[in-house]
């Protein structure tokens, strides 16, 4: 969700205030993939790089999230609407840990196929592959599992997206062509959309436009063209 601060200093106004309508962007593109029959929408909300901003900026992200997730609590089991972290949870406030327990277990009850809303807090690609790897290597101690047993499938398990198809689509909004440490292990075959839309300005048009372009794409996966 990249360009929140640009967009809000080209108008003038505070960074945290493009923060704020980057919340409201969230909402509509989750609503609009909800609409389009996409299973699964993954946001990087804050990474694990993050926490160098000043503290009003994270104090107002935060803030941003606490409200969205107090509102999903009462509204994502009329809306069937699945939420998920990705991430290491442990710095956030117990306030928004307990918020995000709270919607775990909503999540739990909701229909295997209703809409997934992943949202990465305190997330980035290496953290995420180097707690998977620790966790391996601690399974090994306790012997539940050998090193010459680890292939893909069985490493995808230790990573927050456990369970979760690799995304088949990336969207990098606000003109940078980088990754910046999301999803790393999981988008190998991702097909990258890039487009100089600042976040608060992307529309559902435009997430059109992007599933129409990956519609287009000649997906490979390394063979060759049947
Ligand atoms: C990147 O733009 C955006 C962030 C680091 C924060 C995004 C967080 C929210 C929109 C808060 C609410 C989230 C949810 C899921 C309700 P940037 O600040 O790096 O923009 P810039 O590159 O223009 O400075």
């Amino acid at each position: 969700m990249d360009g929140n601060g640009r967009w809000a200093t080209q108008r003038g106004l505070p960074r945290t205030a493009g923060h704020k309508a980057g919340a409201e962007t969230f909402r509509r593109i989750a609503t609009h993939c909800k609409n389009r029959g996409v299973r699964y929408l993954t946001v990087y909300a804050f990474s694990t790089e993050n926490w160098r901003r000043s503290a009003d900026e994270v104090r107002v992200i935060m803030g941003l999230l606490k409200r969205y997730l107090l509102e999903a609590v009462d509204t994502m089991e009329r809306d069937h609407i699945r939420l998920h972290f990705f991430g290491d949870l442990t710095p956030l406030s117990p306030e928004l840990r307990a918020l995000a327990r709270e919607t775990d277990e909503i999540t739990e009850h909701l229909a295997a196929d209703d809409f997934q809303a992943n949202v990465c807090l305190n997330y980035g690609g290496r953290d995420e592959i180097l707690r998977a790897v620790r966790q391996f290597a601690a399974d090994c101690t306790a012997g539940t599992c050998r090193p010459e047993d680890l292939d893909e499938g069985r490493f995808s398990g230790y990573l927050d997206s456990r369970g979760i198809p690799d995304p088949e689509l990336i969207i990098r909004p606000s003109g940078e062509l980088r990754l910046s440490n999301f999803l790393l292990w999981q988008c190998a075959y991702s097909e990258f959309y890039f487009t100089d839309t600042l976040w608060p300005d992307f529309d559902e048009a435009e997430l059109d436009r992007a599933i129409a372009e990956y519609q287009k794409r000649d997906r490979r996966f390394g063979g060759v063209k049947k």
